[in-house]
Protein backbone atom coordinates (compact mmCIF):
# COMPACT_ATOMS: atom_id res chain seq x y z
CA UNK A 1 0.00 0.00 0.00
CA UNK A 2 1.54 3.51 -1.01
CA UNK A 3 1.48 6.04 1.80
CA UNK A 4 -1.53 8.45 0.51
CA UNK A 5 -3.23 4.90 0.99
CA UNK A 6 -2.04 4.73 4.19
CA UNK A 7 -3.12 8.08 5.04
CA UNK A 8 -6.41 8.22 4.08
CA UNK A 9 -6.74 4.47 6.31
CA UNK A 10 -5.73 6.34 9.14
CA UNK A 11 -7.42 9.62 8.86
CA UNK A 12 -9.92 10.15 11.49
CA UNK A 13 -11.45 12.55 13.96
CA UNK A 14 -9.62 13.50 16.96
CA UNK A 15 -12.81 12.05 19.27
CA UNK A 16 -12.58 8.51 17.68
CA UNK A 17 -8.49 8.75 17.95
CA UNK A 18 -8.54 9.72 21.12
CA UNK A 19 -11.02 6.56 22.28
CA UNK A 20 -7.71 4.84 21.72
CA UNK A 21 -6.12 5.93 24.83
CA UNK A 22 -7.12 3.21 27.41
CA UNK A 23 -7.94 3.60 31.16
CA UNK A 24 -4.60 2.84 33.34
CA UNK A 25 -2.11 3.85 30.46
CA UNK A 26 0.53 5.83 30.26
CA UNK A 27 0.19 9.29 27.64
CA UNK A 28 3.13 11.46 26.89
CA UNK A 29 2.78 14.65 25.04
CA UNK A 30 4.59 16.35 22.66
CA UNK A 31 6.80 18.99 24.32
CA UNK A 32 6.15 22.96 24.73
CA UNK A 33 4.59 24.83 21.65
CA UNK A 34 4.36 21.39 19.84
CA UNK A 35 1.65 20.30 21.84
CA UNK A 36 -1.46 18.91 19.59
CA UNK A 37 -4.29 20.97 21.02
CA UNK A 38 -6.93 19.49 18.98
CA UNK A 39 -6.16 16.08 20.14
CA UNK A 40 -5.42 17.02 24.18
CA UNK A 41 -8.96 19.17 23.61
CA UNK A 42 -10.76 16.25 22.60
CA UNK A 43 -9.40 13.80 25.39
CA UNK A 44 -10.19 15.67 27.90
CA UNK A 45 -13.56 16.85 26.51
CA UNK A 46 -14.20 12.79 26.71
CA UNK A 47 -12.20 12.61 30.13
CA UNK A 48 -15.64 10.50 31.07
CA UNK A 49 -14.20 7.46 29.33
CA UNK A 50 -10.92 7.25 31.45
CA UNK A 51 -9.80 6.55 34.37
CA UNK A 52 -6.49 6.80 36.00
CA UNK A 53 -4.51 7.83 32.82
CA UNK A 54 -0.72 9.07 33.65
CA UNK A 55 -0.27 12.23 31.51
CA UNK A 56 3.53 12.58 31.30
CA UNK A 57 4.76 16.05 30.05
CA UNK A 58 7.55 18.96 30.11
CA UNK A 59 7.09 22.42 30.14
CA UNK A 60 3.57 22.92 28.96
CA UNK A 61 2.85 25.97 26.78
CA UNK A 62 -1.09 25.65 26.59
CA UNK A 63 -3.82 25.24 28.84
CA UNK A 64 -2.64 21.48 30.37
CA UNK A 65 -6.66 21.14 30.88
CA UNK A 66 -6.17 17.69 32.25
CA UNK A 67 -4.64 18.77 35.74
CA UNK A 68 -7.45 21.02 36.29
CA UNK A 69 -9.68 20.15 39.79
CA UNK A 70 -12.08 17.93 38.62
CA UNK A 71 -9.91 15.63 37.00
CA UNK A 72 -8.55 13.45 39.05
CA UNK A 73 -10.48 10.51 38.56
CA UNK A 74 -9.51 10.62 35.06
CA UNK A 75 -6.20 11.94 34.82
CA UNK A 76 -3.14 12.68 36.71
CA UNK A 77 -0.01 14.85 35.51
CA UNK A 78 3.32 13.06 35.99
CA UNK A 79 5.40 16.73 34.81
CA UNK A 80 8.86 16.70 34.11
CA UNK A 81 8.89 20.39 34.42
CA UNK A 82 6.59 22.66 35.55
CA UNK A 83 5.32 25.59 34.17
CA UNK A 84 2.67 28.60 34.46
CA UNK A 85 -0.52 25.93 33.65
CA UNK A 86 0.97 23.17 35.98
CA UNK A 87 2.27 24.59 38.62
CA UNK A 88 -0.71 25.52 40.77
CA UNK A 89 -2.05 21.47 40.21
CA UNK A 90 1.46 20.34 41.76
CA UNK A 91 1.24 22.95 44.28
CA UNK A 92 -2.33 21.55 45.10
CA UNK A 93 -1.23 17.86 45.14
CA UNK A 94 -3.04 17.24 41.57
CA UNK A 95 0.13 16.73 39.67
CA UNK A 96 3.57 14.95 40.46
CA UNK A 97 6.68 15.94 38.99
CA UNK A 98 9.53 13.66 38.11
CA UNK A 99 13.19 15.25 38.11
CA UNK A 100 15.31 14.26 35.25
CA UNK A 101 17.32 15.82 32.83
CA UNK A 102 16.16 16.72 30.00
CA UNK A 103 19.01 14.41 28.16
CA UNK A 104 17.93 11.24 29.56
CA UNK A 105 14.09 11.29 28.79
CA UNK A 106 14.42 9.45 26.08
CA UNK A 107 16.35 6.97 28.25
CA UNK A 108 13.63 6.85 30.25
CA UNK A 109 11.03 6.13 27.91
CA UNK A 110 12.69 2.78 26.88
CA UNK A 111 12.92 1.49 30.23
CA UNK A 112 11.66 2.73 33.44
CA UNK A 113 8.19 4.56 31.84
CA UNK A 114 7.51 2.67 28.67
CA UNK A 115 5.10 4.24 26.53
CA UNK A 116 1.49 3.45 26.54
CA UNK A 117 0.22 6.10 23.74
CA UNK A 118 2.52 9.47 22.28
CA UNK A 119 -0.23 12.18 21.04
CA UNK A 120 2.07 14.30 18.67
CA UNK A 121 1.58 17.08 16.66
CA UNK A 122 3.52 17.08 12.78
CA UNK A 123 3.56 18.50 9.75
CA UNK A 124 1.79 17.95 6.50
CA UNK A 125 3.51 14.82 5.02
CA UNK A 126 6.14 15.41 2.04
CA UNK A 127 6.20 13.81 -0.95
CA UNK A 128 7.56 10.70 0.25
CA UNK A 129 4.94 10.32 3.54
CA UNK A 130 7.15 11.93 6.06
CA UNK A 131 5.79 14.34 8.49
CA UNK A 132 8.35 16.49 10.61
CA UNK A 133 7.89 16.68 13.77
CA UNK A 134 8.69 20.38 13.10
CA UNK A 135 8.72 22.70 16.41
CA UNK A 136 9.45 20.06 18.89
CA UNK A 137 12.01 16.78 18.24
CA UNK A 138 13.70 16.57 21.59
CA UNK A 139 11.68 13.42 23.35
CA UNK A 140 8.71 13.59 21.40
CA UNK A 141 10.15 11.29 18.58
CA UNK A 142 11.85 9.17 20.69
CA UNK A 143 8.20 8.90 22.62
CA UNK A 144 6.42 8.47 19.36
CA UNK A 145 9.53 5.67 18.18
CA UNK A 146 8.65 3.56 21.48
CA UNK A 147 4.96 4.13 21.71
CA UNK A 148 2.34 1.34 21.70
CA UNK A 149 0.07 3.82 19.74
CA UNK A 150 0.74 7.16 17.86
CA UNK A 151 -1.64 9.71 17.70
CA UNK A 152 -0.64 12.51 15.18
CA UNK A 153 -2.31 16.15 14.43
CA UNK A 154 -1.38 16.71 11.08
CA UNK A 155 -0.78 20.53 10.87
CA UNK A 156 -0.71 22.58 7.41
CA UNK A 157 0.96 25.39 10.31
CA UNK A 158 4.05 22.88 11.47
CA UNK A 159 7.23 24.22 10.13
CA UNK A 160 8.69 21.41 8.14
CA UNK A 161 11.97 21.69 10.05
CA UNK A 162 14.92 19.32 8.95
CA UNK A 163 17.90 17.09 10.80
CA UNK A 164 16.50 13.76 12.86
CA UNK A 165 13.12 14.99 12.64
CA UNK A 166 10.74 12.91 10.68
CA UNK A 167 8.54 9.88 10.98
CA UNK A 168 7.04 8.30 8.44
CA UNK A 169 3.19 7.83 8.14
CA UNK A 170 3.32 4.28 8.08
CA UNK A 171 4.70 5.22 11.94
CA UNK A 172 1.49 6.79 13.10
CA UNK A 173 -1.38 4.76 13.51
CA UNK A 174 -3.81 7.57 13.58
CA UNK A 175 -3.93 10.81 11.43
CA UNK A 176 -6.10 14.11 12.88
CA UNK A 177 -6.05 16.79 10.72
CA UNK A 178 -6.22 19.93 12.46
CA UNK A 179 -4.81 23.55 11.25
CA UNK A 180 -4.55 25.33 14.63
CA UNK A 181 -2.04 27.84 14.59
CA UNK A 182 1.23 26.50 16.38
CA UNK A 183 1.27 28.34 19.85
CA UNK A 184 3.18 31.58 20.00
CA UNK A 185 5.34 32.80 22.76
CA UNK A 186 5.23 36.86 22.71
CA UNK A 187 8.86 38.17 23.09
CA UNK A 188 9.40 39.36 26.83
CA UNK A 189 9.80 42.42 28.10
CA UNK A 190 13.23 43.75 28.91
CA UNK A 191 14.34 46.07 31.11
CA UNK A 192 16.66 48.06 32.78
CA UNK A 193 17.89 44.79 34.76
CA UNK A 194 18.27 42.73 32.07
CA UNK A 195 20.02 45.47 29.94
CA UNK A 196 23.01 45.51 32.30
CA UNK A 197 22.95 41.40 32.84
CA UNK A 198 22.93 41.18 29.02
CA UNK A 199 25.94 43.74 28.60
CA UNK A 200 27.66 41.41 31.15
CA UNK A 201 27.59 38.61 29.69
CA UNK A 202 28.31 39.97 26.38
CA UNK A 203 31.57 40.97 27.61
CA UNK A 204 32.37 36.95 28.10
CA UNK A 205 31.10 35.80 24.55
CA UNK A 206 34.30 35.77 21.73
CA UNK A 207 33.77 36.06 17.96
CA UNK A 208 33.28 32.56 16.89
CA UNK A 209 31.63 31.25 19.69
CA UNK A 210 29.12 28.90 19.80
CA UNK A 211 26.08 29.63 22.23
CA UNK A 212 23.64 27.87 24.11
CA UNK A 213 20.49 30.14 25.38
CA UNK A 214 17.29 29.79 27.04
CA UNK A 215 14.20 31.34 26.94
CA UNK A 216 13.57 34.62 28.94
CA UNK A 217 14.03 38.04 28.55
CA UNK A 218 17.54 37.36 30.22
CA UNK A 219 19.14 35.58 27.21
CA UNK A 220 16.84 37.89 24.84
CA UNK A 221 18.90 40.20 26.53
CA UNK A 222 22.37 38.70 25.51
CA UNK A 223 21.22 38.79 22.49
CA UNK A 224 20.84 41.91 22.28
CA UNK A 225 24.10 42.79 22.96
CA UNK A 226 26.08 40.47 20.51
CA UNK A 227 24.99 42.93 17.48
CA UNK A 228 28.85 43.62 17.10
CA UNK A 229 30.29 40.22 16.85
CA UNK A 230 31.04 38.34 14.19
CA UNK A 231 30.60 34.31 13.57
CA UNK A 232 28.61 32.88 16.05
CA UNK A 233 26.84 29.55 16.58
CA UNK A 234 24.22 27.90 18.26
CA UNK A 235 24.15 24.49 19.58
CA UNK A 236 21.36 25.08 21.80
CA UNK A 237 17.97 23.27 23.39
CA UNK A 238 15.98 25.88 22.36
CA UNK A 239 16.16 29.03 20.59
CA UNK A 240 13.58 31.86 20.23
CA UNK A 241 13.22 34.96 17.86
CA UNK A 242 15.89 36.58 19.24
CA UNK A 243 18.41 34.25 17.12
CA UNK A 244 16.35 34.87 13.84
CA UNK A 245 17.25 38.56 14.41
CA UNK A 246 21.12 37.61 14.67
CA UNK A 247 20.94 35.54 12.16
CA UNK A 248 19.48 38.44 9.64
CA UNK A 249 21.68 40.70 11.08
CA UNK A 250 24.53 37.91 9.50
CA UNK A 251 26.15 37.68 13.09
CA UNK A 252 24.99 34.21 13.67
CA UNK A 253 26.64 32.33 10.67
CA UNK A 254 27.59 29.15 12.22
CA UNK A 255 30.56 29.43 9.90
CA UNK A 256 33.19 28.76 12.82
CA UNK A 257 32.15 25.88 14.50
CA UNK A 258 34.22 22.78 14.29
CA UNK A 259 31.26 20.16 15.27
CA UNK A 260 28.07 20.73 12.87
CA UNK A 261 29.97 23.78 10.99
CA UNK A 262 27.06 25.63 8.92
CA UNK A 263 24.25 24.69 11.16
CA UNK A 264 22.37 25.78 14.02
CA UNK A 265 21.71 22.59 16.06
CA UNK A 266 18.65 22.15 18.77
CA UNK A 267 16.22 20.17 19.93
CA UNK A 268 12.77 22.54 20.32
CA UNK A 269 11.99 25.82 19.23
CA UNK A 270 9.51 28.52 21.08
CA UNK A 271 8.77 31.56 19.95
CA UNK A 272 6.34 33.83 17.18
CA UNK A 273 5.45 33.19 13.61
CA UNK A 274 8.65 34.93 12.44
CA UNK A 275 10.60 32.39 13.96
CA UNK A 276 8.38 29.28 12.92
CA UNK A 277 9.03 30.62 9.03
CA UNK A 278 12.27 30.96 9.35
CA UNK A 279 13.13 27.43 10.31
CA UNK A 280 10.86 25.59 7.56
CA UNK A 281 12.37 23.85 4.85
CA UNK A 282 15.92 25.47 6.41
CA UNK A 283 18.90 23.59 5.68
CA UNK A 284 21.02 26.34 8.19
CA UNK A 285 18.43 24.78 11.15
CA UNK A 286 19.40 20.83 12.03
CA UNK A 287 17.02 19.40 14.95
CA UNK A 288 17.90 16.42 16.77
CA UNK A 289 16.53 14.14 19.54
CA UNK A 290 17.32 15.87 23.05
CA UNK A 291 19.27 12.61 24.20
CA UNK A 292 21.66 13.78 21.16
CA UNK A 293 21.65 18.05 21.44
CA UNK A 294 21.95 17.53 25.25
CA UNK A 295 24.33 15.11 25.93
CA UNK A 296 27.08 16.50 27.54
CA UNK A 297 29.30 14.35 25.40
CA UNK A 298 28.11 15.99 22.40
CA UNK A 299 27.97 19.60 23.94
CA UNK A 300 31.22 19.14 24.42
CA UNK A 301 32.65 18.53 21.18
CA UNK A 302 31.68 22.19 19.88
CA UNK A 303 34.76 24.37 20.69
CA UNK A 304 34.06 27.42 22.60
CA UNK A 305 30.67 26.63 23.59
CA UNK A 306 29.06 29.43 25.51
CA UNK A 307 26.17 27.89 27.82
CA UNK A 308 23.98 30.65 29.32
CA UNK A 309 21.25 29.50 32.01
CA UNK A 310 19.43 31.27 34.70
CA UNK A 311 18.15 30.14 38.44
CA UNK A 312 16.49 31.33 41.52
CA UNK A 313 19.30 31.46 44.46
CA UNK A 314 22.86 31.10 44.47
CA UNK A 315 24.41 30.55 47.85
CA UNK A 316 27.93 31.84 49.17
CA UNK A 317 29.78 28.72 47.97
CA UNK A 318 28.60 29.08 44.60
CA UNK A 319 25.40 26.28 45.04
CA UNK A 320 22.63 26.83 42.66
CA UNK A 321 18.92 26.34 42.99
CA UNK A 322 17.49 26.69 39.48
CA UNK A 323 14.16 25.14 40.14
CA UNK A 324 12.32 25.42 43.53
CA UNK A 325 11.46 28.48 46.09
CA UNK A 326 12.09 26.95 48.94
CA UNK A 327 10.25 23.42 48.83
CA UNK A 328 8.07 24.89 46.15
CA UNK A 329 8.47 23.45 42.97
CA UNK A 330 8.21 25.78 40.36
CA UNK A 331 10.32 24.25 37.11
CA UNK A 332 12.70 21.55 36.24
CA UNK A 333 16.04 21.62 35.71
CA UNK A 334 16.20 20.90 32.00
CA UNK A 335 18.95 21.20 29.76
CA UNK A 336 20.64 23.04 32.64
CA UNK A 337 23.16 20.59 33.75
CA UNK A 338 23.28 19.00 30.59
CA UNK A 339 24.67 22.17 29.20
CA UNK A 340 26.64 23.63 32.08
CA UNK A 341 28.46 20.10 32.34
CA UNK A 342 29.34 20.04 28.09
CA UNK A 343 30.35 23.45 28.11
CA UNK A 344 33.06 22.62 31.41
CA UNK A 345 34.34 19.64 28.81
CA UNK A 346 34.36 22.25 25.65
CA UNK A 347 37.59 23.33 25.10
CA UNK A 348 37.42 27.31 25.77
CA UNK A 349 33.79 26.84 26.73
CA UNK A 350 32.46 29.18 29.61
CA UNK A 351 29.84 28.17 31.51
CA UNK A 352 27.69 31.29 32.81
CA UNK A 353 24.63 31.46 35.30
CA UNK A 354 22.67 34.87 34.54
CA UNK A 355 19.97 36.45 36.95
CA UNK A 356 18.76 40.02 38.49
CA UNK A 357 20.40 39.83 42.03
CA UNK A 358 16.91 40.05 43.50
CA UNK A 359 13.77 39.03 43.25
CA UNK A 360 9.80 39.54 44.24
CA UNK A 361 10.17 43.09 43.58
CA UNK A 362 12.97 43.80 44.87
CA UNK A 363 12.71 42.42 48.41
CA UNK A 364 14.86 39.85 48.33
CA UNK A 365 18.17 38.66 47.41
CA UNK A 366 19.18 36.01 45.03
CA UNK A 367 22.53 35.81 46.43
CA UNK A 368 22.24 34.31 50.13
CA UNK A 369 24.24 32.92 52.67
CA UNK A 370 22.65 29.55 52.69
CA UNK A 371 20.11 28.39 50.21
CA UNK A 372 16.35 28.31 51.58
CA UNK A 373 15.30 25.34 53.15
CA UNK A 374 13.92 22.87 50.96
CA UNK A 375 15.22 24.10 48.21
CA UNK A 376 16.72 21.65 46.46
CA UNK A 377 20.70 22.60 44.46
CA UNK A 378 20.40 21.78 40.79
CA UNK A 379 23.92 23.02 39.91
CA UNK A 380 27.04 21.92 42.04
CA UNK A 381 29.18 24.04 43.30
CA UNK A 382 31.49 21.86 41.53
CA UNK A 383 30.38 23.12 38.11
CA UNK A 384 29.64 26.45 38.54
CA UNK A 385 31.90 28.91 37.10
CA UNK A 386 30.90 32.60 36.07
CA UNK A 387 27.79 34.15 37.79
CA UNK A 388 26.38 37.13 36.18
CA UNK A 389 23.86 40.23 37.69
CA UNK A 390 23.50 43.39 36.99
CA UNK A 391 25.69 44.52 38.71
CA UNK A 392 28.72 42.27 37.85
CA UNK A 393 30.44 38.86 36.61
CA UNK A 394 31.35 36.94 39.41
CA UNK A 395 33.93 33.82 38.34
CA UNK A 396 34.60 30.98 40.67
CA UNK A 397 36.33 27.83 39.90
CA UNK A 398 39.61 27.98 40.68
CA UNK A 399 38.39 29.95 43.79
CA UNK A 400 38.83 28.96 47.53
CA UNK A 401 35.24 29.20 49.36
CA UNK A 402 36.12 32.52 50.87
CA UNK A 403 37.36 33.86 47.36
CA UNK A 404 33.97 32.88 46.06
CA UNK A 405 31.86 34.09 48.72
CA UNK A 406 33.63 37.80 48.17
CA UNK A 407 33.23 37.43 44.75
CA UNK A 408 29.26 36.67 44.53
CA UNK A 409 29.12 39.85 47.28
CA UNK A 410 30.87 41.96 45.28
CA UNK A 411 27.74 41.21 42.62
CA UNK A 412 25.09 41.29 45.42
CA UNK A 413 22.47 43.82 45.07
CA UNK A 414 23.96 47.10 47.25
CA UNK A 415 20.74 46.73 49.69
CA UNK A 416 21.53 43.43 50.68
CA UNK A 417 25.78 43.63 50.87
CA UNK A 418 25.52 44.57 54.39
CA UNK A 419 24.10 41.11 55.10
CA UNK A 420 25.84 39.56 53.34
CA UNK A 421 28.83 40.57 53.97
CA UNK A 422 27.82 39.99 58.15
CA UNK A 423 27.37 36.44 57.01
CA UNK A 424 31.06 36.24 55.29
CA UNK A 425 32.33 37.33 58.57
CA UNK A 426 30.75 34.82 60.99
CA UNK A 427 31.43 32.23 58.98
CA UNK A 428 34.99 32.74 57.36
CA UNK A 429 36.38 34.63 60.76
CA UNK A 430 37.93 37.08 58.60
CA UNK A 431 37.50 40.82 57.15
CA UNK A 432 35.34 41.08 54.30
CA UNK A 433 37.28 43.17 51.49
N1 LIG B 1 13.15 33.97 46.22
C1 LIG B 1 11.80 34.02 46.15
N2 LIG B 1 11.11 33.96 44.99
C2 LIG B 1 11.83 33.85 43.86
C3 LIG B 1 13.23 33.80 43.85
C4 LIG B 1 13.89 33.87 45.09
N3 LIG B 1 15.21 33.82 45.17
N4 LIG B 1 13.66 33.70 42.56
C5 LIG B 1 12.57 33.66 41.79
N5 LIG B 1 11.46 33.77 42.57
C6 LIG B 1 10.07 33.77 42.12
C7 LIG B 1 9.82 34.97 41.22
O1 LIG B 1 9.47 36.12 41.99
C8 LIG B 1 8.66 34.46 40.39
O2 LIG B 1 7.47 34.50 41.15
P1 LIG B 1 6.08 34.99 40.48
O3 LIG B 1 5.82 33.98 39.40
O4 LIG B 1 5.14 34.94 41.62
O5 LIG B 1 6.38 36.36 39.95
C9 LIG B 1 9.01 32.98 40.20
O6 LIG B 1 9.86 32.63 41.29
C10 LIG B 1 9.73 32.68 38.88
O7 LIG B 1 10.89 33.48 38.84
P2 LIG B 1 11.30 34.32 37.53
O8 LIG B 1 12.56 35.04 37.88
O9 LIG B 1 10.16 35.12 37.02
O10 LIG B 1 11.54 33.14 36.55
P3 LIG B 1 12.11 33.12 35.09
O11 LIG B 1 10.97 32.98 34.15
O12 LIG B 1 13.08 34.19 34.82
O13 LIG B 1 12.87 31.72 35.14
C11 LIG B 1 14.08 30.04 36.31
C12 LIG B 1 13.95 31.53 36.03
C13 LIG B 1 15.31 29.82 37.12
C14 LIG B 1 12.87 29.54 37.06
C15 LIG B 1 14.20 29.31 34.94
O14 LIG B 1 15.27 29.85 34.24
C16 LIG B 1 14.41 27.82 35.11
O15 LIG B 1 13.48 27.10 35.32
N6 LIG B 1 15.68 27.35 34.97
C17 LIG B 1 15.99 25.94 35.11
C18 LIG B 1 15.93 25.21 33.80
C19 LIG B 1 16.96 25.66 32.81
O16 LIG B 1 17.84 26.44 33.08
N7 LIG B 1 16.88 25.11 31.60
C20 LIG B 1 17.83 25.36 30.55
C21 LIG B 1 17.47 26.48 29.67
S1 LIG B 1 15.94 26.30 28.80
Amino acid sequence: MNWKELYRNKLTTADEAVRHIGSNSRVVIGHAVSEPTAVINAMVKNAEQYENVEIVHMVSMGQSPYCLPGMEKHFRHNSLFLGASTRQAAAEGRADVTPVFFSEIPRLFRTTLPVDVALIHVSEPDQHGYCSFGVAVDYTKPAAECAKTVIAQVNRNMPRTLGDSFIHVSNIDYLVESDDPIIELSPPKIGEVECAIGKNCASLIQDGDTLQLGIGAIPDAVLLFLKDKHDLGIHSEMFSDGVVELVEAGVITNKKKNFHPGKSVVTFLMGTRRLYDYVDNNPEVEMYPVDYVNDPCVIARNDNLISINSCVQVDLMGQVVSTSVGLKQISGVGGQVDFVRGANMSRGGKTIMAMPSTAAKGKVSKIVPLIDEGASVTTSRYDVNYVVTEYGIAQLKGKTLRERAQALITIAHPDFRPELVQAFEERFHSKFS
